[in-house]
């Protein structure tokens, strides 16, 4: 069979390649079918693009689409002609449609409206729909996006490896990696695991952020940037967690924290523009059905400043409101996703970035400040979902970073550290970075409110199917 003849819908639709009167032939699914007794309509919908065609033919003519129900893939042939009918700028009117495979009644993708609980049982289906469509083509088209806005300014795309034997955030919500056999492991003369027995002699996990490796390659390179799946096993099943998901952490040599907030407000602005600009398909689908004003919400985001506010003067406006949240907030305590949201929806309505957080709640590679109770910290914090970002200059001076790293109970003398702190050793330089959740992104883009929404086959506790 020649497949190669065929026209995706978007050639006709979005690029407007075909002109009317040209015979087309369209490979793709079955949205709705209405047999009439003199004619009958065909809906095929292909993915690339959020709408499909409607064919149109004399029922007599046809005996084949008795055939042809919802879900089936076919091969509709015909001459493209501008529609009469509503809502719909062209239809095909069918010389001929094949059943190329079957779907019978009991397809659960029938024309209705679904709850997400249930699309997510049937995830291997559910790019079929239309809300799953266009959140697969927003995921690929941002991807590419965030590449391009990278690469247009001079960072290398570094893969930072998946199997680490460094516990980035120091949260011990690692998923370990071992060939051990699981209930029997070798153990050592004290009678704990021995793990120089397991495949890489040590212990191993699968990687919460590659910024430790990526800042080894941003104080050769300069400016990097990484794009990959990290994984954490904190047991938080909530509508913004996942235990995989992917993040984009660049990271600058001789960049400080101002440089940080700089970079992810200009990053985050331009990523939006490139969607409203190369995404206007989807971003009308959102708008229309997922939330409205979602388009309106982005050039907000792109026509105004994003507010800075220090950790500090945030406490000073949450405790006023202390009244209006379920934990309790005070200086030092790590800020809950109310708080988070409440400063960002309530107290700015914009995106926001709290920066100098104290020392005792962050990660140990964050540079300490003259006061010696802040660190150098950053978070953005945006409507709708909480932090979107979160991210720090590292503190490159040797001895402070290892005063530090004792102070949270880390060993600086331990093996796996070396190559961290030989960076420090060797022609250290000031550096900065984040990470953006790519997730996290898509569900501010397309007001999708859960993250199992935006990526294909989520992975959450007690959840890995498919
Ligand atoms: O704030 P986090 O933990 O930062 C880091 O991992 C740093 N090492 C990044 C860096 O400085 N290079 O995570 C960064 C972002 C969060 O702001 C959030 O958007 C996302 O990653 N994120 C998650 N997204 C989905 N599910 C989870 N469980 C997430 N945990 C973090």
């Amino acid at each position: 069979m020649d497949y190669k003849t065929r026209v995706r819908i978007s050639t006709i639709l979005i690029d407007e390649k075909v002109t009317p009167g040209t015979d087309v032939t369209l490979l793709g699914w079955v949205r709705t079918v209405r047999i009439g007794k003199a004619v009958s309509f065909v809906e095929v919908n292909d993915g690339s693009c959020r709408s499909g065609i409607q064919g149109v033919a004399e029922t007599e003519s046809h005996p084949e689409l008795k055939t042809i129900t919802t879900g089936a893939s076919v091969r509709m042939k015909g001459a493209l002609v501008v529609s009469e009918g509503k809502g719909q700028k062209y239809e095909v009117q069918i010389s001929s449609i094949e059943l190329i495979g079957a779907a019978p009644d009991n397809f659960p993708l029938q024309k209705k409206r679904h709850s997400m609980e249930f699309l997510r049982e049937i995830a291997h289906l559910r790019p079929r729909s239309n809300t799953f469509g266009a959140i697969n083509r927003l995921r690929s088209k941002l991807a590419y996006g965030i590449h391009k806005y990278y690469q247009e300014r001079g960072f290398n795309y570094i893969h930072t490896p998946i199997i680490t034997a460094s516990d980035c955030e120091g949260a011990g919500d690692m998923f370990r990696v071992s060939t051990l056999p699981a209930d029997n492991p070798p153990k050592t003369k004290e009678g704990g695991i021995d793990w120089d027995k397991d495949f890489f002699a040590e212990q191993t996990f699968l990687t919460v952020s590659g910024q430790l490796e990526g800042e080894a390659l941003a104080t050769a390179l300069g400016d990097i940037y990484t794009f990959g799946p990290t994984f954490r096993s904190e047991n938080s099943n909530t509508s913004r967690h996942a235990s995989e998901f992917w993040m984009i952490e660049p990271e600058m040599a001789w960049a400080e924290l101002e440089d940080n907030m700089d970079l992810a407000e200009d990053f985050l602005k331009e990523i939006f523009k490139f969607t409203l600009n190369e995404c206007s398909d989807e971003m009308e689908f959102f708008n229309q059905w997922i939330e409205k004003g979602a388009i309106e919400k982005l050039e907000g985001v792109i026509n105004n400043q994003f507010e800075r506010l220090s950790y500090t003067d945030a406490i000073k406006i949450l405790e006023k409101n202390s009244d209006k949240f379920e934990f309790p907030v005070g200086w030092g305590t790590d800020l809950q996703s109310e708080h988070e949201r409440y400063l960002t929806e309530q107290v700015v309505k914009k995106p926001v970035i709290l920066y100098d957080y104290p020392e005792e709640i962050k990660s140990f590679y964050m540079k300490v400040s003259g006061d010696g109770k802040t660190v150098g910290a950053m978070d953005v914090l945006v409507p709708g979902i909480g932090e979107i970002i979160g991210g720090s200059q590292r503190e490159e001076r040797l001895d402070v970073l290892v005063e530090r790293m004792k102070k949270k109970g880390l060993n600086p003398e331990d093996e796996t550290y070396q190559w961290y702190l030989d960076l420090r050793r060797f022609g250290t330089v000031p550096h900065s970075g984040f990470g953006l959740g790519f997730e996290r992104t898509l569900m501010y883009v397309s007001g999708l409110s859960n993250i199992r929404d935006v990526i294909p086959f989520p992975r959450t506790p007690r959840w890995a199917k498919f």
